[in-house]
Parts: C-alpha cells; structure tokens; sequence
C-alpha cells in the first residue's frame, strides 16, 4: 500500500517544520525546541541569590539543561497532575496528611496562594496582611534563610500557614548529585523543624527542576500552574504587573507562585487578596487544596 508510506513522508517532513526533535535525526545545527519536563533553566537569581553557587555540574549526559541559552526563561508551568519521575525504582507511595480545617474544594472557589525565597525582611509584613485578611497560605523556606530570620519562620507556623522547604539555598537541581539533592532537602527540613516542631513534608525544587531522585526525598513536590514572574521585578519594581498577571491567570484551583523575598511582591498580595475575595474565592494552604492528603512521590500543580 502506498498510501500509508506517503503518510509517513508527510508526517516527517511536517515534523520538521515543526521542530518536533523527537521524530527527527536532521542534523541542521539547531538546538532542540522541545524541553525536557522538568527541564531547568538559568534564570537569574531572585532576590538576595545573586550569586551563583559554584557547584559543579553532575547530571546524567543524557539530561540537557538550556545553560548555554542567552536569557532562558523560567521554567513552564508543568501541567496539570504532573506526573512523578518514573525512572529507577519506585517506591510505595506514602500518604501525606497534614491537619486543617476542612473546605471542600471541589465546590469552593479555593486558590493556594503560595510563598518561594523567604523568609526576609519581608515576611513579617506579609504574615500581617494574611493576619489581617484571616488567610493561611503555604511558604517554601530556604534553610540558609531560615537561619537569618528564624523568627518569621517560626510566626509563620504560629499563625497556621503550612511551611515546605524550597531547599538550602536555592541550586538548580539539575546540577547536583543525588546525594547532594537529598542534603539540600533533609539538611533545610532540619532546619524548618527546629523552628516549627513540625515535620516537613511538602517540596518546591528550585526553578521547578526535577531530577529523577525526587520521589527519594520522601515529599510531596508542589509546583504551580499561575507564575506572576514577580521575581523578575525585583530590580525593577512593578507592583501592578504582579496584580494583573495573578489576577489574569488564576482559576478555583489554581496554586499562585509569589515570594516573600521581594517586598513588591508583599505589596502585590495586599492587592491580589481583596480582589479574588471579591470575585468569590476561598484561600486555602496547599494540603487544604487537596483535601488535606498528598502521596509523598506526586508531583502536583493545581486541582482540577
Ligand atoms: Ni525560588
């Protein structure tokens, strides 16, 4: 039959038209268009991570990063119900259930609002306004900030907000060993507990990076499906965008990414809050969103 061998030339030749790397061998020079999930970019650093770490770099060969890109953007917002590393051996999956009020979601207007790069200066501002607003929220603390302000970590779990770690101090992933991943993890958790005296169970990998050890950690991994890029306006302040990117993107369901290391950002949330209470949402802790129970080796975005 020579249909379906036509069909085939025409697939292929419109692959690469596309850039569909996948499907083609073509040898053009190009660098691939289609990133890995999980792919990590080098997108500067936030707030005070200005400089770099000097870690060298220990991935897979086979696990390209963009490095070599002039200005990456941050990673895309993964997709709904992102699912887990699925390499080497997989663990049973262990139940996560962290205590809380109850809402139910799935008929409320419920939105995460959640905190990365904290705690600073910033934090304590922040913890008066979600204060202020009867609001609990989710932070992914920094071990090496922890240390520096261990007093807006502690007044974040005094008022009820559930704390997760956002690692030590902020590596891609991507460019550590296992080993060292599991260091950042446990060693800020540590860390967090002290403060806290509760465990820690929730993971945002710094710029989303997910390395096959992931599920390794023992935590559920939380990421985002509405990014304000608030971290980008950090030399530039802008208030506004961040307002209008949140209030743009979010849906019942969604886990908004903000940080506490930007006091612009702090701004923003004293904005974004009255204006999604107005439109009818409910703000909810991470695990709340979930009915209170997250599986230690998933990787979630949003709820459905
Ligand atoms: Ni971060």
């Amino acid at each position: 039959m020579r249909p379906p061998q036509r069909l085939l030339a025409a697939l292929l030749a419109l692959s690469t038209l596309t850039g569909c790397a996948a499907t083609t061998s073509t040898s053009d020079g190009g660098e691939a268009t289609v990133p890995e999930p999980g792919a990590t970019a080098t997108a500067p650093l936030p707030g005070p991570f200005r400089t770099r770490p000097a870690t060298p770099a220990a991935t897979s060969p086979t696990r390209s990063t963009s490095a070599a890109r002039p200005t990456p953007a941050r990673p895309t917002t993964p997709g709904p119900t992102a699912a887990a590393p699925t390499s080497g051996p997989t663990p049973a999956p262990s139940s996560i259930v962290v205590p809380g009020d109850a809402v139910d979601c799935a008929r409320a207007r419920c939105v995460a609002l959640t905190f990365d790069d904290g705690p600073s200066e910033f934090t304590p501002q922040l913890l008066a306004t979600l204060r202020g607003d009867h609001i609990h929220a989710t932070f992914f603390v920094l071990g090496a900030w922890a240390v520096l302000h261990p007093d807006a970590v502690r007044a974040e779990a005094r008022d009820g907000h559930v704390v997760g770690t956002h690692s030590w101090n902020h590596p891609s992933f991507a460019t550590l060993t296992d080993a060292q991943i599991l260091d950042q993890v446990h060693r800020s958790a540590a860390e967090i507990t002290s403060l806290t005296g509760k465990p820690v169970q929730l993971l945002r990998p710094p710029y989303g990076a997910m390395p096959p050890v992931m599920p390794r950690t023992g935590m559920a991994v939380i990421m985002w499906n509405t990014d304000t890029h608030d971290w980008q306006h950090w030399k530039k302040p802008d208030v506004k965008a961040t307002v209008d990117a949140a209030l743009a993107q979010v849906r019942p369901g969604s886990i908004l990414l903000l940080h506490d290391s930007h006091g612009p950002s702090v701004q923003a949330a004293a904005q974004i809050i009255p204006a999604l209470k107005a439109r009818g949402y409910t703000f909810v802790t991470v695990p709340q969103l979930f009915g209170g129970r997250l599986a230690a080796d998933q990787v979630y975005a949003h709820r459905r």
